[in-house]
């Protein structure tokens, strides 16, 4: 059998790339934080006579991300799907520092450490693949004043920079970065990220996209940008004037100061 390794698992796309996996006769590792999500999700993927296993750890922290690449080490996969990421709703510079750094060690540092685990036994091998998920957002800063697209752009850069590399082209494993547009998840409600404004055409669901980007991987792609209206924003943000592109861009604190006269800098909570 297939075995697939999925970050985040528990929610959202990390969910449907297990649904689907699992649908498609891989046993499964899945990584999340909260215990029980992880055995319930296992539970339910359990069903359909697959091997599930699961690794509660904060990916965030080096214990955790150790624990990962340690099991990933012992057991590397056929295929790594490195989805598991955050949002922050607090603007920089007023936003937590923490929460920040927080955020480069999930959605690049564990990226980072976990590719670098698997990628090398992969090419000895001769096979396996590796998804790294980004964001349409890679492409320019789409949210003003946060730092999850800067983040996104090193996975991309990263991804398309192994990928085109050519020991790991002629190895014949695959490695993709996938770059979805808004998806229904959970991701900005936990961020607490105001999606109001954001127009009933421009969602996704998480199993379109994972059925994108597995048919892209399949199909040798290194890039997969599900959906033909994702293409063309991202079409729009790599060609277009940045003048015309941050007009449409979400300022995540368009009127707020970051001083006012003889006081301190408002605080603002930062998302998680
Ligand atoms: N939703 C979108 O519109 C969208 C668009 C473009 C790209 N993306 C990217 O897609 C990926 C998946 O996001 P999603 O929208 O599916 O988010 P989600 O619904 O919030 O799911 C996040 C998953 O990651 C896990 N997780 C969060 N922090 C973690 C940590 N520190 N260590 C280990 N696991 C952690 C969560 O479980 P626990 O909380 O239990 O740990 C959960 O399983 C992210 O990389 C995101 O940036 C999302």
């Amino acid at each position: 059998m297939p075995t697939a390794v999925i970050t985040g698992a528990t929610s959202g796309l990390g969910l449907a790339f297990a649904t689907h996996l699992a649908r498609t006769g891989h046993d499964l590792t899945l990584i999340a934080r909260t215990e029980e999500d992880l055995e319930e999700t296992a539970a339910r993927l359990r069903r359909s006579d697959r091997r599930v296993t699961t690794l509660a750890a904060d990916l965030a922290t080096d214990a955790g991300s150790r624990r990962l690449t340690d099991s990933l080490a012992e057991n590397v996969p056929d295929l790594l799907v490195n989805n598991a990421g955050i949002a922050l709703s607090a603007p920089f510079p007023i936003g937590d520092l923490g929460a920040e750094e927080t955020l480069l060690r999930l959605n690049i540092g564990c990226v980072l450490r976990t590719t670098r685990t698997v990628l090398p036994v992969m090419m000895r091998r001769g096979s396996g693949a590796i998804v790294n998920v980004a964001s349409v957002a890679a492409y320019g800063p789409t949210w003003l004043g946060s730092t999850y697209p800067a983040s996104k752009s090193w996975v991309l850069a990263f991804t398309e920079s192994v990928a085109r590399s050519a020991p790991v082209r002629s190895s014949g494993v695959r490695v993709m970065a996938l770059l979805p547009g808004y998806v229904r998840t959970a991701l900005h409600q936990r961020a607490g990220l105001e999606i109001d404004h954001v127009p009933r055409w421009m969602w996704l669901s998480s199993e379109r996209v994972v059925a994108a980007a597995l048919h892209d991987l399949a199909g040798g792609r290194l890039i997969s940008i599900p959906s033909r209206r994702y293409r063309a924003c991202a079409w729009g943000l790599r060609h277009l004037p940045r003048t015309l592109t941050t007009a449409f861009s979400l300022d995540l604190a368009p009127e707020r100061p970051l001083s006012r006269p003889g006081g301190t800098a408002p605080s603002v909570d930062a998302g998680t």
